[in-house]
């Protein structure tokens, strides 16, 4: 008898939602919730803290496996580790945030993290996934799959309220010039650029709450795994 590995991915841009109500709907499914965005910032962490030029992909992925990026999934939510050390509050700050999509391009990077990701999946009997690429590139055969999208104003209120939850007072038009400037990136690199992936529930997330968010997810995974 084969084991099933039930995935379900949630893609988007920034500022979306995806990683709220990601970690809403795997606590309601009673699983792990996957922040891909999280182990990119960790390599944009290796790039400004420990001077790896974020152009140089092959520099990049080297340091990235010389030092490690785990979650510890006894934290809740899963802290992030670079090197075993837990950079969960470090990974959010705007220097790194205006790093990452720089050192996410890199073909060389995502192999070593898609690699990573896909066994997260494998070690688990079911898992959801979010982040930019994970329905349409890392788990193209995920049985359910959603992708966000959201106003620029909803957007940019997010970040900032999330950045001041996290200490960090920020001018409302920094950040939104950094989405911005994010999205560029994120959807016209060549390697996995953001994309809606093929089959994928379309929400738009502006005027929803995430429970009302949440629920809309919740019903279309209950109702396939009760198929
Ligand atoms: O979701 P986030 O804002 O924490 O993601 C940070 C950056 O990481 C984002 O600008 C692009 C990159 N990323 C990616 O390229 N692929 C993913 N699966 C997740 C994030």
């Amino acid at each position: 008898m084969t084991t099933q590995h039930y995935v379900f991915t949630i893609d988007g841009a920034a500022g979306t939602g995806k990683t709220t109500v990601a970690r809403e709907l795997a606590k309601r499914l009673g699983t792990n919730c996957l922040d891909t965005g999280a182990m990119y910032r960790a390599i944009a962490v290796i790039s400004v803290d420990h001077g790896v030029d974020p152009e140089d992909g092959v520099a990049l992925a080297a340091a990235l496996e010389a030092r490690g990026v785990r979650f510890d999934w006894e934290q809740e939510p899963p802290a992030i580790l670079l090197g075993g050390k837990d950079v969960s509050k470090r990974i959010r700050d705007l220097d790194i945030s205006s790093v990452v999509s720089i050192v996410a391009k890199h073909p060389e990077v995502r192999k070593v993290l898609v690699k990573q990701q896909r066994k997260i999946r494998d070690d688990r009997s079911m898992l959801v996934a979010e982040g930019r690429d994970q329905g349409s590139v890392v788990f193209p055969d995920a049985p359910v799959r959603f992708f966000l999208v959201a106003e620029m104003d909803e957007r940019t209120n997010r970040r900032v309220k999330q950045l001041k939850q996290l200490g960090s007072e920020v001018e409302l038009e920094t950040v939104q010039q950094d989405i911005q400037a994010r999205d560029h990136l994120d959807s016209t690199r060549e390697a996995s650029p953001l994309i809606c992936p093929d089959g994928a529930i379309r929400i738009d997330t502006s005027n929803k709450t995430i429970e009302e968010v949440t629920d809309i997810m919740e019903d279309a995974v209950r109702s396939f795994l009760s198929v």
